[in-house]
This record gives C-alpha cells, sequence and structure tokens, in this order.
C-alpha cells in the first residue's frame, strides 16, 4: 500500500516545495493537534482559532509536515512547511486530488438532508466496508472544512466513498458536491431545520438540491418518496440530467420497504429493490431508521454494490451515542433503559424519537419519560414548533415528560398535570428532578439540541445508575 501523500505528490498538488523536513511520508491529514496522530499532515486552518497557534506543538506530536500561510514563521522544532496563500484552499485543492486520483471504478455516495445524514453515513460506511475498501466522513465533518478534510483524508485505493455534506445557507453544498463528485447523491428528507437563514421550506428543498449539480449525467438522485418537496427534488435532478430514485416505506417508490414490524430490538422489513426482494432487518430502532437505511438501499444498488451482503451489516449496527444509544440502568433491584438522544434534535427527528419511545414495549417498561430540552436554530416558528409536539406526545402516550429550555416551557405548560414531571431552565437542575423520580421499569428519552448540554444528564445518569451497554438484539 502506497502512504496517503508522498512529499513530492503534495508538492506537485500545492504548486511549492517543502521548507524543510525529511522528506517522509505523510500518513494522514489533521487539522487539530489534540486528535492528530503521528505522520499526519497538519492544515493550520484559520476558523474558530488561528491553526498558526498550534503548528509548534502538531510538529510536538509527530506532525511529518505542516500546511501553513506564506507568512507563518518557522518555529524551533518545526519540521516540513508548505507556505500556501490560503490554508483552506489548500486543503480542498487536496481533497480535489484525492478524488482525481481514485480508479474509475471507484463508487462516491453523497448524503445532505435536514436530518439523518450522520445517520445514513454511518449505515453507508457499515454496508459498503462489507464490500471493498471503504472510506467515509468523520464524525458529522460535513462543513467547507469538513467535506475538503475527509477527502484529503482518502486512501487511493478506496473503491467506496461516502461523503457527508451539510449547510446551513443557501450555495453551501454547490462547491462541496463539485469537489466530492458522487455517483449517487442522497437527501435523506427535508424538514423546518435552520428556517432561521430560509424565507421558506421550499427553498431549503433548493438548498439541499445542489447535491445533485456534483453528480455525472444519469447520476442517482436519491430522494424520499413521502417528502412533500419530492416533486421539487425530482425537477431539479432531471433538470440536471440525473436519475430520480425515489425510496419508501409502503409507498409506490423505486425502492420500497414492505412489511415493517418494528420492536425495541429494531426493524424487520422487505426491502424491493432492482426487481429482487430482500429481507433486512436494522438493529436500530425507529421508523425513520428504517427510511434511511432505504436510501441505504437505493445508493447501493445504484453505485452497483452487492445490496444483499451490503444490508446484512444493518443487522449488528448500533446507533452511535447521542443519537439513540440504549443502556440499560441499575435502578434499585431493577432496570430501566436510557435512549440517548441528547445530541440533536429538531421536529422531524423529535417526532421519531417519540415513536422510537412509543416503541419499546410497556411489558418490558412500563414508565415512558421523556426528558424534552430546547430545539435550537428554527427562527420565528420556534416557539409554535415546540408546542406543536404535544400531539406527538400524545400519540407515543409519554407518562411522564421532563422540560428544559424557555422553548420547552411552552410545550410543558401546555401537558395536564398528572404528566408533568419538572421544568428547568438548566440541564443541571432538570438531571437532579429526573434521578430523584426515576424507578425501576422506566424508559427514558433524553433529546434536545446539543446545545442544552442535555448530554450531562445522560452522563449524569450513568454514573449514578451503573450502566452496561444493552445487549444487541
Ligand atoms: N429520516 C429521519 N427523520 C426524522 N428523524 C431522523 C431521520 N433520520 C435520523 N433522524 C434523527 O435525527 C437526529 C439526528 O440524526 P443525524 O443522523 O445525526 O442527523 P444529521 O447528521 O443530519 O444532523 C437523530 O435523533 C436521528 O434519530
Ligand atoms: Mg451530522
Amino acid at each position: 500500500m502506497h502512504p496517503l501523500w508522498s512529499i513530492s505528490e503534495l508538492s506537485a498538488v500545492l504548486g511549492v516545495e517543502a521548507e524543510g523536513g525529511s522528506g517522509a511520508p505523510i500518513t494522514g491529514v489533521s487539522i487539530d493537534t489534540r486528535s492528530l496522530e503521528p505522520g499526519d499532515l497538519f492544515v493550520a486552518l484559520i476558523d474558530q482559532r488561528d491553526g498558526h497557534d498550534f503548528v509548534s506543538a502538531a510538529f510536538k506530536a509527530g506532525a511529518a509536515a505542516a500546511l501553513v500561510r506564506e507568512s507563518y514563521a518557522r518555529q524551533p522544532g518545526d519540521g516540513a512547511l508548505f507556505r500556501v496563500p490560503d490554508t483552506l484552499a489548500a486543503l480542498e485543492a487536496l481533497g480535489v486530488a484525492a478524488r482525481k486520483r481514485l480508479s474509475p471504478d471507484a463508487r462516491i455516495v453523497g448524503v445532505t438532508g435536514s436530518v439523518g445524514k450522520t445517520g445514513t453515513k454511518e449505515m453507508l460506511r457499515a454496508c459498503l466496508s462489507r464490500l471493498g475498501p471503504t472510506h467515509a466522513s468523520e464524525k458529522s465533518y460535513n462543513n467547507h472544512w469538513g467535506v475538503p478534510l475527509t477527502l484529503a483524508r482518502m486512501p487511493r485505493e478506496t473503491k467506496f466513498g461516502v461523503f457527508e455534506i451539510g449547510m446551513n445557507h443557501a450555495d453551501e453544498i454547490r462547491p462541496l458536491t463539485k469537489m466530492v463528485r458522487p455517483h449517487a447523491a442522497i437527501i435523506t428528507t427535508v424538514e423546518a431545520v435552520h428556517l432561521e437563514h430560509f424565507p421558506s421550506v421550499e427553498a431549503i428543498a433548493d438548498a439541499k438540491a445542489e447535491i445533485f449539480e456534483g453528480l455525472p449525467e444519469g447520476g442517482a438522485a436519491i430522494i424520499k418518496f413521502e417528502n412533500p418537496h419530492a416533486g421539487r427534488l425530482r425537477a431539479t435532478a432531471e433538470r440536471l440530467g440525473a436519475k430520480p430514485i425515489t425510496f419508501g416505506l409502503d409507498v409506490p417508490a423505486d425502492v420500497q420497504g414492505l412489511q415493517l414490524t418494528a420492536s425495541d430490538g429494531g426493524s424487520d422489513m422487505t426491502v424491493v429493490v432492482g426487481g429482487g426482494s430482500i429481507p433486512v432487518h436494522v438493529a436500530m430502532p425507529g421508523r425513520h431508521i428504517a427510511e434511511n437505511a432505504l436510501a441505504v438501499a437505493a445508493a447501493l444498488h445504484a453505485v452497483g454494490a452487492d445490496v444483499r451482503q451490503g444490508l446484512d451489516a444493518l443487522a449488528s449496527l448500533a446507533p452511535p451515542a447521542g443519537r439513540g444509544a440504549r443502556s440499560v440502568l441499575r435502578i434499585g433491584a431493577g432496570e430501566g433503559l436510557l435512549i440517548d438522544e441528547s445530541y440533536n434534535a429538531n421536529p422531524a427527528s423529535m417526532k421519531a424519537a417519540l415513536a422510537a419511545l412509543a416503541a419499546v414495549p410497556r411489558a418490558k417498561y412500563s414508565r415512558r419519560i421523556a426528558v424534552l430540552g430546547d430545539m435550537l436554530e428554527l427562527g420565528s416558528d420556534a416557539q409554535a414548533l415546540h408546542t406543536g409536539l404535544k400531539s406527538a406526545v400524545d400519540e407515543a402516550d409519554v407518562d411522564l415528560v421532563f422540560a428544559c429550555g424557555p422553548h420547552m416551557k411552552g410545550l410543558y405548560d401546555a401537558l395536564p398535570a398528572a404528566k408533568k414531571g419538572g421544568y428547568a431552565s438548566t440541564s443541571q437542575s432538570i438531571g437532579t428532578a429526573l434521578a430523584d423520580s426515576l424507578r425501576a421499569g422506566d424508559v427514558v428519552m433524553v433529546k434536545a439540541s446539543n446545545g442544552i448540554r442535555l448530554g450531562s444528564v445522560v452522563a449524569a445518569l450513568k454514573m449514578q445508575f451503573g450502566q452496561q451497554d444493552e445487549p444487541a438484539a
């Protein structure tokens, strides 16, 4: 196997010679010295902080080279330096070069959408890893630096690449998808998320549809059949010369999920794709996850992968921390179940998470508790969107609600007294109130935007009630 980058390749791509250093090859690319591995190229980006302040630390941690702006003053201990006018533009150039050097039969999938990007990306990673060398975005590295960083890290032997692409504004996805050049592009769904920066949900749909601009002629534009904006997405795809492929549960989509049966152990369904029917078990519970799995099936089919063998991976893929991870709590002599959704929240994912809570059988966990914190970045409709969750709380037959944050107060006030577990403006006090009322047989689902910090409530519960991971179902 070749190293990720040789010094001479970097010189050719960046158009500058390395200054100093031993000429040792580059084995990774890093923008953060806290996670830098020996052998990495350190890229000094100017973002929240100026990466140039960390170049010395990067070399101390074993960086093989650093990408810095021209004016950077070499420090004692610095190794190979590549001086460029703009480090972000240089990272993009590396990304473009990494994409270009892949074999022509490598296949790339791009994933965007209002919710479900990371989850879908991780499902694709798991499925495609069974079929060949696969490279995928780390965490939610989906923005103007995350996407070129992921590209720059892509080994040349990659057979399958999976890229999460996100946005907060119009015109952000376009340049990213043109770097990624996906063969198949998924829009998981279009919802009223990040409304702050958009005049309408239609405008959000159009911004997501920019991802199709990176597809080749006839590339797969994968769209959720049931989304109200599916027609709009399809029209854009067709105008761009892409091939729309729809997916959905119990609808006449191109890729269909039929006979979905849900339990707390996940979902089972029959996936109809490319003229075949495949029984599929998805270990992550939730109808919305099953829908994302259909998008995955559509992408596997579109890139010519073995769909059946790929989807097999979903039978053993557990949800990540903060996105539905489950753990068993020891409460007295009994048990409770904790569902950690503390990383992210918006109206669509709140409803999905409440539905997943409702799918936990009462026979096993008799009392349903929802700990709900504010959903951020919803713009002027924020209050109505919070209060509007009441019907989802009712439908899920939640027994007790704890609420946290000024907007959730609106929902809390609308609940009958018997369902009011407690309200607090901070995550700390809500954690205490919750812990006091927990008893064996409870299932607790904790969800909010990450900024509300309900992750600390989850951590405190695990600490207090000694947890163990839920055995895979
Ligand atoms: N299709 C979907 N519809 C509604 N909610 C979803 C969907 N897919 C995932 N979610 C939920 O949205 C939250 C965020 O998921 P994640 O995959 O991290 O999305 P993103 O990367 O787009 O922010 C999770 O709680 C997840 O369960
Ligand atoms: Mg994400």
